[in-house]
């Protein structure tokens, strides 16, 4: 496959492969490669050392949650009047926790978190403007799993029908290698490569343990893992074991090739125009960049004549309003990026309903296909960090919201600090409205709010 290093950009030098890693010849970042059975995942992340080491932190963000849950169980168990029913159903999910810890650092185990330290290698490169979005956690898509792999629901069928619906017969034939971006748990990438027969199939994703079960899967493994449904239709249902394999007509044949790759959808390793079919499932509105920059990256990723294909939903999250855009916006900003749209339909899903949970979404998503006419270079590359924090020189823009951040954690840094095992709310009260010159039953007030969010914050 051809690819391009994703941390200098370069397209021309061959990027030197070995067993255990693949090397850019130009700037000399080396991109590890991890093994999970007969499946060969590289790491081919900008800064693959930074990212490593973030999700370390993600993977033990998981691990102390996990003993919080377990320590506050075992506090439950721990009180006398409990039912026989209500005690059952306690040891059940403390089993099932501590299961689970184990679970994941088994699945976790290719990548070595455990023994990855942090160490500067010299670089003279900052590639710290590349680091990824804070909101993706371990864990944040873990109900796509079992909807994947365990459910069979009949959801996965609806989601490749939305595929299907904006795809029709537009490929005539000419879908030789497919790229998925936020493959995550994989199964889409998997139905799609079945239904189009390409020669070959790229799943991409930044998310280890998702990418990590995507690969078993398609590799015909099946592995067992808790599932944790948010309304538990019963006391069993509070964690429910569950199987996950692809389904017997869907395991691949030795001939067939996929790839799985962890990389960045904003710094994709791939020399323009490797494929000619671009999915993006349930990605457009999660990234952290403009899709008016976005959708230019998508079209390097196409061959002349290419076709993307996107669906999900638009709940786009962006502090700038500008970006949160509509359906008909979205249309112009792909024709914009150099396609031209081929279909584009809004079709009510099912989706993620557990069969052992009360809650359950359905979603009126919105699919396209576009076929790209003329190559749209993106105008640079992504930086997900302003050039005055990679900068360290540089000055702080001094906005409003600053002024509001800080004295907001002035006063809770004051009451808390306040705190000394004797005084009232009341009594703290009187001192910040000394301090602020406030009258006493406002201070009194916003005190109380104050540590009412730590109490709550604590009991969560
Ligand atoms: C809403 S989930 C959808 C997953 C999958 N497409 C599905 O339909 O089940 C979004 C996926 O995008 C991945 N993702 C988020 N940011 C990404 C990025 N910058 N590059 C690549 N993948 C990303 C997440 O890890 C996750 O797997």
């Amino acid at each position: 496959m051809p690819l391009a290093c994703p941390a200098c950009g370069d397209v021309e030098q061959a990027l030197e492969k070995t067993f255990e890693a693949i090397t850019c010849e130009r700037c000399g970042t080396r991109f590890p490669v991890f093994r999970s059975g007969q499946a060969q995942l590289p790491w081919l992340l900008a800064d693959p050392r930074a990212s490593l080491l973030e999700w370390k932190a993600r993977y033990n963000g998981f691990l102390h949650e996990n003993a919080g849950e377990r320590a506050r169980v075992s506090d439950a168990l721990n009180e006398n009047d409990l039912s026989q029913r209500t005690r059952d159903r306690l040891e059940h999910l403390l089993h099932a926790r501590e299961q689970h810890a184990a679970q994941i650092a088994e699945l976790l185990a290719p990548f070595g978190f455990g023994r990855i330290e942090f160490y500067d290698d010299g670089s003279p490169v900052d590639r710290s403007h590349m680091r990824l979005a804070a909101n993706q956690g371990l864990t944040s898509y873990y109900q796509n799993i079992f909807r994947d792999w365990a459910w069979n629901n009949g959801e996965n069928d609806e989601l490749l029908g939305a595929v299907n619906e904006v795809l029709g017969d537009h490929l005539d034939g000419n879908a030789h290698r497919l790229l998925t971006v936020g493959a995550g748990a994989g199964r889409l990438s998997l139905d799609v490569h079945q239904s189009c027969r390409p020669e070959l199939s790229v799943a991409v994703d930044i998310n280890p343990l998702l990418l990590l079960i995507a690969s078993r899967m398609i590799g015909g493994e099946s592995l067992s893992l808790f599932e944790f449904p948010v309304a538990p239709l019963d006391a069993e249902c509070g964690a429910v074991l569950q199987h996950c394999a692809a389904p017997q007509s869907k395991t691949l044949s030795a001939d067939d090739n996929f790839q799985f790759i962890f990389a960045d959808a904003m710094h994709l390793p791939f020399r323009p125009g490797s494929f000619d079919l671009l999915l993006t499932p349930w990605l457009i509105d999660i990234i952290p960049e403009n899709l008016r920059e976005f959708a230019p990256r998508m079209n390097q990723t196409l061959a002349q004549g290419g076709i993307w294909v996107n669906t999900g939903s638009l709940a786009f999250a962006h502090s700038q309003s500008a970006w949160h855009y509509s359906q008909d916006e979205i249309l112009d900003v792909i024709e914009a990026a150099g396609f031209e749209i081929l279909e584009s339909k809004r079709r009510t899903l099912r989706y993620l309903q557990s069969p052992v949970s009360a809650h359950g979404r359905v979603e009126m998503v919105f699919s396209f296909s576009a076929r790209k006419l003329r190559d749209v270079a993106p105008q640079s590359r992504f930086r997900y960090l302003p050039q005055w924090l990679s900068d360290t020189q540089q000055a702080v823009p001094a906005r409003p919201e600053h002024v509001v951040v800080s004295t907001d954690h002035l006063l809770r840094a004051q009451v808390i600090a306040a705190i000394d095992g004797k005084r009232s709310v009341a009594s703290i009260g009187r001192l910040v409205a000394a301090q602020y010159d406030l009258p006493e039953d406002e201070a009194t007030a916003a005190v109380k709010r104050i540590l009412l969010e730590v109490y709550e914050n604590k009991m969560r």
